[in-house]
């Protein structure tokens, strides 16, 4: 076992683990812990922009970027730390640009921005120019620049370490233990503050944009320690998924004119969200395509539609729209301009389909894309442990695994990155406050003891289970019951499935017992970490008796803000789950229905 210690160690490198580094760094040494070499972090596979009401094209504002997301909840987002964020949208871009991050330009040379969903003009309702976008490789531009600003400012990385453990002493975060792959050897990282910024945990469903690595690993950890979860039933399914892959083809392609099409030719989301249409919020989306496929409308009868970007497809429903460039002249395209603001795309859509976007429609179906829930904080990223919001001393969490809740039951297209870059910033300057007045909390005994026992039970298997197995039919169960639109006996059904595969997982084999990048047995891992989130947010999902946002029930269709305007937090007790609920802080706009 080796020692380390640090004021902050930050796990994950991502936007929000970078960005937290980097501000911790400023003030406090600070160590980075990734699995990944950095740069292939999933941040940078965000393609389509991150929100900021700068108004570079036309007329914004941060109150309207705040109405927006609050709507976009299904009012389960708390508004204060909306507000918080939507205002801090506008710096926090700027000051990305001014370390260096390259932006698409307009004509004159200031940031440009497209239409993205559920992003309006709130006193027309068309959608308004808000995403800042690189192109359609927004995320990969802001992890570059974020990872060259922490080398810069000497942040230490520890590329490779596979964090497994949480140390908790006297109720504060003491450090984490480590596995470095590249010897099989056991790190513990005595720090002062510990900021979590794992990403997600796409993976326990079968069509998914995320990453391999997005196995839910800081939510997992926290849970095993005893700490709840929050709003695991809200998970988003993003319309535009390559159909049967589940790679992302951005939102960018709607908002540069891009339309859903169904097998009958019909340019459907007019029926469903007729004033912003094809630029209605995710959850709305996808229901729409799931009931156009359920009515036999998929092409070819088949579980999949069309996303059309074909310059005359685009032009001809700008022109029935009106929609208008800033200058007010008709907006239309040309090949070569859909070729150079979608580049990626274009290229997935040729490598992974033989598809041309620019000569075909695309084929899409909704993809397991983004956790709502998570570790719950408050907005300066400090962990909270209970339905008071009692602040845990010394951990954090930040981006994704991190529920602050700034996204309800449903997160708006760009305010991923934005939440990344604004509570990464805010997670980095509040551990290291709290590092500076803090001494080290003594670690606990034996500190590697638990991460030891959970690898060594799978080192020692002797059953004939095989992890792929049970991940293929966590991932199934999890789509057929819990993703779209759900019921009770499909989640009742997906629950026992749930928790038969983890009786199974005791009996799992792994056949690698080597030290060296053994990978068989950190994926055996993960999986372990993926069931325990398969179940929580299953028995949460089961629990919540309304329709909001990303949790659509057939039999429950409505919203009911009387019963169920509250947050949910799910512990892991005696090999349960207990449920529990806190409100939702509510500012300046009361639950209204939701029309686009
Ligand atoms: O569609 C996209 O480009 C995804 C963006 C996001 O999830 O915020």
């Amino acid at each position: 076992m080796k020692m380390h210690q640090f004021d902050v160690v930050v796990v994950g490198a991502g936007g929000a683990g970078l960005m937290a580094a980097l501000y911790a760094s400023r003030s406090a040494n600070t160590a980075v812990l990734s699995k990944l070499y950095p740069t292939r972090s999933h941040t940078g596979t965000a393609q389509g922009g991150v929100g900021a009401a700068l108004g570079n094209s036309e007329e914004d504002h941060p109150e309207w970027h705040t109405f927006d997301t609050v709507k976009g909840s299904d009012y389960l987002g708390d508004q204060d730390a909306i507000e918080f964020m939507c205002n801090e949208a506008i710096p926090a871009v700027y000051e990305l640009e001014h370390m260096g991050r390259p932006f698409s330009r307009t004509p004159d040379g200031k940031i440009a921005q497209r239409p993205f969903g559920g992003h309006t003009n709130n006193i027309t309702k068309k959608p308004v120019r808000r995403a800042c976008y690189a192109a359609d490789r927004t995320g990969h531009m802001i992890l570059q620049t974020l990872y060259q600003q922490c080398i810069k400012n000497k942040v230490n990385f520890f590329d490779e370490f596979q964090v497994l453990d949480l140390l908790i002493n006297n109720g504060a975060a003491a450090g984490v233990v480590a596995i470095e792959l590249a010897t099989g050897e056991l790190h513990v990282f005595h720090a002062k503050s510990v900021i979590f910024a794992t990403g997600g945990h796409g993976r326990i469903w079968e069509i998914t944009s995320n990453a391999y690595a997005y196995s839910g690993d800081g939510v997992a950890i926290t849970l095993r320690r005893g700490l709840p979860a929050q709003d695991m039933e809200f998970f988003q399914f993003h319309p535009t998924g390559i159909f049967k892959l589940g790679i992302l083809i951005t939102e960018g392609v709607r908002g540069e004119g891009g339309v859903l099409i169904n097998d009958k030719g019909e340019r459907f989301m007019e029926r469903y969200a007729p004033t912003v249409k094809d630029l209605a919020s995710r959850d709305v989306i996808s229901r729409a395509m799931y009931l156009e496929m359920k009515e036999g409308r998929g092409i070819n009868g088949k579980r999949y539609l069309y996303l059309d970007v074909r310059p005359e497809t685009v032009n001809k429903y700008a022109k029935l729209d009106d929609r208008r460039n800033p200058d007010g002249s008709l907006y239309q395209v040309t090949g070569e301009e859909i070729l150079a603001r979608l580049p990626d795309i274009i290229d997935f859509c040729r490598t992974y389909l033989g598809v041309d976007p620019i000569k075909q429609p695309m084929p899409v179906q909704p993809t397991a894309h983004y956790a709502m829930g998570g570790i719950p904080t408050n907005k300066f990223g400090e962990v909270v442990i209970d339905e008071n919001n009692t602040v845990m001393p010394g951990l954090y969490a930040a981006g994704e695994v991190a529920c602050v809740s700034v996204h309800g039951a449903n997160r708006l297209g760009t305010n991923s990155l934005l939440d990344l870059i604004v509570f990464g910033k805010h997670a980095g300057l509040r551990a290291a406050e709290y590092a500076r007045g803090a001494s080290f909390v003594p670690l606990p005994d034996n500190p590697t003891d638990f991460a030891r026992e959970q690898l060594d039970r799978l080192l020692n298997g002797k059953g004939d289970e095989r992890a792929a197995d049970i991940a293929a039919e966590m991932k199934h169960t999890m789509h057929d019951h819990v993703s779209v639109y759900r019921t009770e006996d499909g989640m009742k059904q997906a629950l026992d499935k749930i928790r038969e595969l983890k009786e199974r997982y005791k009996h799992i084999r792994v056949d690698d017992q080597g030290k060296i990048f053994n990978t068989d047995l950190l994926n055996a891992w993960e999986l372990g970490n993926l069931l325990d989130l398969a179940e929580v947010t299953t028995a949460s999902a089961l629990a919540r008796k309304e329709s909001r946002g990303a949790h659509a029930r057939e039999d429950y269709p409505k919203r009911d803000d009387q019963e169920w305007l509250k947050h949910t937090l799910a512990w892991r007790k005696d090999g349960d789950i207990e449920l529990r609920y806190k409100p939702v802080v509510i500012t300046k706009y009361q639950p209204q229905e939701r029309v686009y």
